[in-house]
């Protein structure tokens, strides 16, 4: 049975413990905007930290920084300004807006696949009430950019801008600088971390649904027709995946990764390659595995520039919530920035395994009887022929020069000829595919199946049992008390782990022993380390694990050397 005054439990414990905190509260708060406090910051840093090592681990992807301010033109190209919409309506009433698809979610089981028409009927028919007033009085549902804009500049000088909506672009924008980075060769990646903006109609759910939100993305690029070679061998878990039910009820599949592929379930094997280092990931920062799926889009409920797109979702407190998004955006992206840009620099060059031979007819120019007639424009007559595309089928016939000008052309300045060479390889625009994972949902969930409610003596007593990779600190060091120097051999302990690198340590002295495990236990650090008249007298502490309190002594020379590689946990 689910017990719903849990989330509020955990929210407060958030709060209270400085994990994550609603943002500008003294001024009343603003929704969809929070704060990492003191622990928060350290959990974020650490998620972020495992994700950019998580993918750079190979040399094949690289870590790459752009602006989050984006001027309108990349945005125009991207597709972001004409279609990066929500419907959104408003109560009749009470002039609350809501994303309509929201409302409609119980009535059906994928409102985003809806139209606008659609939702309005849904709305109507089953009468659905306005969350703020209870009236049901909606007005037609229209789209609704989600995009912040701003300007650059000020006044008449002034562009419009917009505060990115994903840091995917500023990948596609450094494509050139890539391409050169890999030495012109494919596959290779490109990653980025930071924030990214929407204008959320109605921010809920916590650190669901944010305005301004921490994405981590990678742009893996391709040569569609000689795909990666992936390691699939990924037959260990079975995984539940959801494929697009295109019309009929949704089903739940479970089956290994490489079963998936190999029956055709996951159809590239690239994204199948990209679903199961998700996976990974999730599992390595601490996500249950019997809360993760994976759901294919359906056709209607695709973003603007993907072809196929797996959510990867999450089962927590607010449901299944999709977490990341992994899409093959194929060359959507880059096809249209060269156009918009008119650059020819976001292509990439593929070698035949065998040079082939082309032959075309031309128009062969005779330049001793060209040149003498057209003298100072001889050169952009041969260079109009050259790039002819259709030759005329009779002679005379009159050839655009590219200033404009028209020319005659007869039968004696030109010979038609066939023409052969050997063509090594050919430009073609790279396809994409992106995991685009929200982080601040990450961390709702680890926290959320990391939390842990008992009781001792009697009382309720929290645990947030995170993974070692993601608490907020290795370990804490607490002095039994403050006198006879036990304070002072604390204080040196701690700087000794904390100069030891990749080794975090907090130290507390404040209140009663218990009260301080308590505290350690409710942020999520693994390892307590006591200082005591013993340790005075023989240095030796005591090591207390976090997940059961279990407690074992130990010399601190040993205890050093098992944080230094990592292995604390081998002492119990
Ligand atoms: P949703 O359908 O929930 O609005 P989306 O499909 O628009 O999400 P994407 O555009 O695929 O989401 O964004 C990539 C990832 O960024 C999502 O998987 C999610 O984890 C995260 N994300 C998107 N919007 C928000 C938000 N408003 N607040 C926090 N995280 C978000
Ligand atoms: N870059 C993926 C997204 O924002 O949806």
């Amino acid at each position: 049975m689910t017990d719903e005054k849990r989330i509020e439990r955990l929210s407060a414990m958030l709060k209270r413990r400085g994990i994550v905190l609603p943002a500008f509260e003294i001024y009343g708060g603003v929704s969809g905007l929070i704060d990492y406090g003191p622990v928060g910051a350290s959990i974020r840093r650490k998620v972020i930290q495992n994700w950019v090592e998580h993918w750079t681990v190979n040399g094949d992807i690289v870590e790459i920084d752009s602006p989050t301010i984006t001027p309108e033109s990349v945005l125009i190209a991207s597709g972001h300004v004409g279609e990066f919409n929500d419907l959104m309506t408003q109560c009749g009433k009470c002039s609350s807006a809501f994303r309509a698809d929201q409302l409609a979610e119980n009535y059906h089981s994928n409102p985003d696949i809806l139209d606008s028409e659609e939702i309005d009927d849904i709305l109507v028919s089953n009468s659905i009430e306005c969350p703020n007033c209870g009236a049901n009085e909606w007005t037609p549902s229209r789209p609704m950019n989600l995009m912040f804009g701003t300007k650059i500049g000020a006044m008449k000088a002034s562009r419009q801008a917009y505060m990115r909506p994903e840091t995917a672009q500023g990948m596609f924008m450094l494509y050139p600088s890539l391409y050169r980075h890999f030495r012109q060769k494919l596959p290779f990646g490109a990653i980025q971390t930071g924030k990214g903006y929407r204008n959320e109609i109605s921010p809920r759910q916590g650190m669901i649904r944010l305005r301004e939100f921490n994405m981590a993305e990678l742009e893996y690029f391709i040569d569609p027709e000689n795909p990666p070679l992936v390691d699939i061998s990924m037959e260990k878990e079975t995984i539940s995946l959801i494929p697009d039910p295109k019309g009929k009820e949704r089903e739940v599949i479970k089956l290994s990764f490489h079963d998936a592929i190999s029956q055709g379930l996951i159809k590239d094997k690239t994204v199948g390659y990209f679903l199961s280092r998700t996976w990974d990931f999730l599992i390595n920062v601490g996500i249950d595995p019997s809360k993760i799926r994976f759901r294919q889009h359906e056709g209607t409920e695709m973003a603007h520039y993907a072809e196929d797109c797996w959510d990867c979702e999450i089962l927590g407190e607010h449901g299944w919530i999709e977490c990341v998004g992994i899409a093959n955006r194929t060359c959507h992206d880059l096809l249209s920035h060269e156009k918009f840009s008119n650059s020819n620099s976001l292509r990439a060059w593929r070698e035949f395994d065998e040079a082939r031979v082309e032959s075309k007819e031309v128009l062969s120019p005779n330049t001793s009887i060209l040149g003498p007639i057209f003298r100072g424009k001889a050169g952009s007559v041969l260079e109009a022929l050259e790039e002819l595309k259709e030759l005329p089928n009779t002679l005379p016939f009159q050839l655009l020069l590219n200033d404009g000008v028209e020319v005659e052309i007869t039968a004696e300045m030109v010979e038609r000829k066939i023409v052969s060479k050997n063509i090594a390889g050919e430009w073609f625009t790279p396809h994409v595919i992106e995991p685009a994972f929200g982080i601040d949902r990450i961390i709702w969930h680890i926290l959320d199946h990391a939390y842990e409610e008992t009781e001792k003596e009697g009382e309720k007593y929290n645990l947030l049992k995170l993974s070692e990779s993601v608490a907020p600190a290795d370990l804490i060091v607490l002095p039994l008390f403050e006198k006879d120097g036990m304070g002072d051999t604390a204080r040196r302990l701690n700087s000794r782990l904390n100069s030891m690198k990749g080794v975090t340590s907090l130290i507390d002295s404040s209140k009663s022993i218990g009260r301080r495990y308590a505290r350690a236990d409710e942020i999520g650090i693994p390892w307590a380390v006591t200082i005591d008249h013993t340790t005075l007298e023989d240095e030796t502490v005591t090591v207390r694990r976090r997940d059961d309190q279990k407690q074992i002594r130990t010399e601190i020379k040993e205890l050093l050397s098992l944080v230094n590689s990592g292995n604390v946990s081998s002492l119990f």
